[in-house]
């Protein structure tokens, strides 16, 4: 009797074995395998799971020399059958000292010793479906190469991007998040273009919704790649970052994109006050359905350099610290979740993603809400570079990394490593 899982859209096996393990950079010592064939239905690769129950035994017992009754007799009469003999004690090398075991009440080695007591005792499992994929997109034709994040592209919007998230979802990944590099030419003080029905990220969404209408997108909401001073908000003659003007801008840029068909609208500006503003703008428009993932802290970070080189958006002048975070600050991280959570954010957003994983922690200890860690540009940018001059291993650095943002607490994770990553879990090496 063979019963069939077919798994359908995404091929990502929904059950694992031990090569699970592979994930935190260990090799499977064992093979555990399905019967896995493929099978095209309509057009599409489907992976199938054959699960026999019984290999075609039908209930009939073999019959061999002796009866269960003789066999009992046998051991109880002291004829045991023989068995492999206890292996000898392995060899230590010669030198090593000789001494009285250590009277421990406890050895947690006794739980690490094979992959398969790891593989019971492991705590943490990361999947696919806990990647966001950011994609950069242009209104170019060709696929540009990001000079500082080596992998990433700036894709062209018709072709290269929808090529990109055929492949992410083959692996796993359906959700993406998209950056625009916006014409200097469309750029303005008050960066209007940022809630053009017709630009460049709403047109996106409408091509990818009339593809994959399954696929979910989240958006970015900020001025940056509109503004032409490359600042989040409006600056004032004086410099300063005028919050409720922006964030009136930021909600016209929410709901166009929302109108558009975003599944999630992401403000990453950290204006006060925008998350409430924005609900209630996609509310009075009817889009109660559409989600606020807030980027609650996001800290005015070094590790965003690869980013803003991408999308050429660097501040013409100044920092962004009178609204991004202070690194150093870690109970103002609270400050801002619990704003957010009051005005009605539906996931809370730390970033960076490493070298904030306290704050990562504070907030899935704080908070009830589901929680997102964007691994930066320049986090993934080293990550590159020490692969590529052989510093390290980079897929297992690459796989750890993320390991550690979902042990932190990271429901889900925003990261350029999304599909190589999702490969890697796939059992797909390229
Ligand atoms: C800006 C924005 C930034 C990133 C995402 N949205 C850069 C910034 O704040 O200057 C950075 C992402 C990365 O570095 O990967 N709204």
């Amino acid at each position: 009797m063979a019963s069939t899982i077919v798994n359908a859209p995404c091929t990502v096996p929904s059950v694992k074995g031990f090569d699970t393990l592979y994930y935190v950079g260990l090799r499977p010592t064992s093979t555990l395998r399905f019967n896995s064939g493929r099978t095209s239905i309509s057009g599409r690769s489907q992976r199938l799971f054959v699960v026999r129950a019984s290999e075609r035994h039908d209930g009939h017992v073999k019959k061999i020399e002796m009866s269960i009754e003789e066999c009992e007799a046998a051991v109880v009469a002291g004829n045991a059958p023989e068995a492999p003999p206890v292996p000898p004690k392995p060899a230590a090398p010669v030198g090593t000292p000789v001494i009285q075991p250590f009277q421990l009440s406890r050895r947690p080695r006794r739980n690490r010793k094979s992959p398969a007591l790891r593989a019971s005792f492991q705590e943490t499992s990361i999947s696919p479906a806990n990647f966001v994929y950011p994609l950069f997109i242009h209104e170019g034709q060709e696929d540009t190469p990001i000079g500082a994040m080596p992998g990433c592209y700036r894709l062209g919007w018709r072709h290269g991007l929808v090529e990109e998230v055929a492949k992410a979802r083959d692996v796993g990944v359906n959700s993406i998040v998209l950056f625009p590099k916006v014409p200097d030419a469309l750029k303005s003080p008050t960066g209007d273009e940022a809630y053009n029905d017709n630009g460049l990220v709403p047109r996106t969404i409408r091509l990818l919704k009339d593809k994959y209408p399954d696929l979910v997108i989240y958006t970015d909401v900020a001025l940056d790649p509109y503004s032409s001073d490359g600042h989040d908000g409006i600056v004032r003659e004086d410099g300063v970052i005028m919050n409720d003007e922006t964030v009136h801008q930021l909600c016209k840029q929410a709901v166009s994109q929302a109108r558009a068909g975003a599944d999630v609208v992401s403000p990453s500006d950290m204006m006060d006050g925008r998350v409430g503003a924005i609900r209630d703008a996609l509310d009075a428009e009817g889009f109660h359905h559409v989600s606020i993932m807030s980027y609650t802290a996001k800290y005015a970070s070094s590790f965003y350099g690869p980013f803003r080189e991408a999308l050429d958006s660097n501040p013409r002048f100044g920092d962004k610290k009178t609204y991004q975070m202070n690194p150093a600050n870690y109970r103002e991280a609270l400050v801002e979740a619990h704003e957010d959570e009051a005005e009605g954010a539906d996931i809370l957003l730390v970033k960076p993603g490493l070298p904030y994983l306290d704050i990562i922690r504070l907030l899935r200890d704080e908070s009830p809400l589901p929680i997102a860690a964007y691994q930066v540009s320049g986090e993934y940018s080293m990550i590159k570079a020490g692969g590529v001059l052989k510093m390290i291993d980079e897929e297992r650095v690459m796989m750890e990394s993320l390991m550690c943002l979902r042990r932190a607490g990271a429901d889900i994770i925003l990261t350029y490593f999304a599909l190589q990553a999702a490969r890697c879990l796939c059992g797909e090496k390229r």
